[in-house]
């Protein structure tokens, strides 16, 4: 089987198309189990795109060699598993570094994929909006960028004077300076697609922000079940699916809460251990959406068998976007399946955790409990007074805010109630200001 891998589109859909099994390859210093783990969710991912894998190597590295990453007796046996079981992919748990990949292709006789490209691989697969197909493109760009050269090395061994169609001595060279221009004008231009795209996102923030509703993000693992809840929540319809980062867009919908407050709910990207730091940056504005949210709903899967390890992947990942310090709601999903054996540890971990089954709507009351409550936090106590003429904006108030008395008096109408700052911002020309309020 033969790989064009000078296909800019991602050799790996071209693997899939072939039906290529792979060969999964981790290795560890310590920590045995959790690379067994690790290398389970590295076969998900496969599955994700359509590629099965049936071997597994997942060895003891203590310093991994600069040429070809494992040492030569580990390179050794590999490349026979490849040549007894003729396989033609060889998928890495770790990153690989160009020169390495180079390598350990020629000495293994296989492609050699590492976790970062058959992640971008899948998030290429699953990107259907033009937002978060410019920004893959990016990611798969930059990552393109110091490997071009793997590229192009064959057309270095053509022969001279070949005709029309072959190419001259340093022709490869030359090919890999153009194609290295391309690429470099390719990722300026989709730089300044996402700068636009951000624009736009920022000014509909603004508009959210300017109707004065509170914002939940979910934010999760992949696969924890984030798009479940949202459309069992509202009929938001968002996309679901038992595949890893079936979301790749953040979508939005306006949810009532049981004491009648309107919110707004947010979907983001799923997290995911070790999500390369290109996407993180290319997807930055979508997932910057869990940062200017007022309150992220932290949603983790009961099920997991490594359950501590994605809440810590996640909040690596919050915290390089910066939202560490966001006010949070854990949210314990899938407690219809039989829990994994980490659970009675969150106890601990994930301080007022609540427990619900997306698929089968239970432990909705608690949760929305929670989130009202977490909602006061973030209210401010405040008094207004309309005229019987701005009674539209006292419906918004009573829509939005969360109403503790109303008293007629005249033509006016007064309202005690706990708003959110924004809201508070917008009603700010019917506040009273000189009066407090009683509880004040
Ligand atoms: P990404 O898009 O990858 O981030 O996934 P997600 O977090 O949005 O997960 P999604 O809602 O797509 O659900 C993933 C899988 O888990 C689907 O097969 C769901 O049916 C399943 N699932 C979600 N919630 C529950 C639940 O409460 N119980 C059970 N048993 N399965 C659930």
């Amino acid at each position: 089987m033969e790989f064009q891998s000078g296909s800019k589109e991602g050799r790996l859909l071209e693997a899939q198309e072939l039906g290529a099994s792979a060969i999964l390859v981790g290795t560890y210093v310590e920590k045995k189990a959790e690379t067994l783990l690790h290398v389970e969710e590295l076969a998900s991912l496969a599955e994700t795109l359509g590629l099965h894998s049936e071997e597994r190597i997942v060895c003891p590295l203590r310093a991994p060699s600069a040429k070809t990453f494992l040492g030569k007796g580990k390179v050794e046996e590999i490349r026979q598993i490849v040549q007894e079981k003729k396989r033609t992919l060889v998928i890495f748990d770790d990153e690989i570094s160009p020169p390495q990949q180079r390598n350990l292709e020629k000495a293994i006789g296989a492609m050699v994929v590492d976790r970062t490209e058959l992640i971008i691989a899948v998030f290429a697969q699953r990107a259907h909006t033009k937002e978060a197909k410019t920004q893959v493109s990016l990611a798969q760009y930059q990552y393109q960028l110091p490997r071009l050269t793997r590229l192009w090395t064959h057309l270095g061994r053509q022969k001279v004077g070949s005709g029309s169609g072959g190419f001259l001595k340093g022709e490869g060279e030359r090919q890999i300076e153009i194609d290295r221009r391309l690429l470099r004008s390719r990722i300026t231009r989709c730089k300044k697609q996402i700068q636009d795209l951000e624009k736009k996102r920022a000014l509909t923030r603004t508009k959210r922000k300017r109707q004065g509703m509170v914002s939940f993000a979910v934010v999760g693992y992949t696969n924890a079940g984030k798009s479940t809840l949202l459309n069992a929540l509202t009929d938001a319809g968002v996309f679901v699916e038992d595949k890893l980062f079936a979301t790749l867009d953040t979508k939005a919908s306006s949810y009532v809460l049981p004491n009648q407050q309107k919110i707004l709910l947010i979907d983001t990207v799923g997290f995911i251990r070790k999500l390369p730091h290109g996407l993180i940056a290319a997807f930055k504005s979508t997932l910057e959406e869990a940062l200017h949210a007022d309150v992220l709903l932290h949603l983790l899967d009961a099920s997991s068998s490594n359950l501590l390890e994605e809440i810590e992947a996640c909040e690596a990942v919050l915290k390089e976007l910066g939202a560490s310090n966001k006010p949070r709601i854990y949210v314990l999903n899938k407690t219809d399946l039989p829990p994994a054996k980490e659970v009675h540890l969150l106890r601990f971990r994930c301080p007022g955790l609540v427990k619900i089954s997306a698929r089968e709507k239970k432990g909705f009351q608690e949760l929305t409990d929670a989130m009202i409550e977490r909602m006061h936090h973030l209210y401010k106590h405040a008094r207004f007074c309309f005229h019987q003429k701005e009674y539209r904006y006292a419906a918004k108030l009573i829509e939005e805010g969360e109403i503790l008395s109303k008293v007629y008096e005249g033509d006016y109408l007064i309202i005690e109630a706990n708003v959110h700052d924004s809201l508070k911002s917008q009603l700010h020309r019917f506040l009273i200001k000189s009066s407090p309020a009683p509880s004040e």
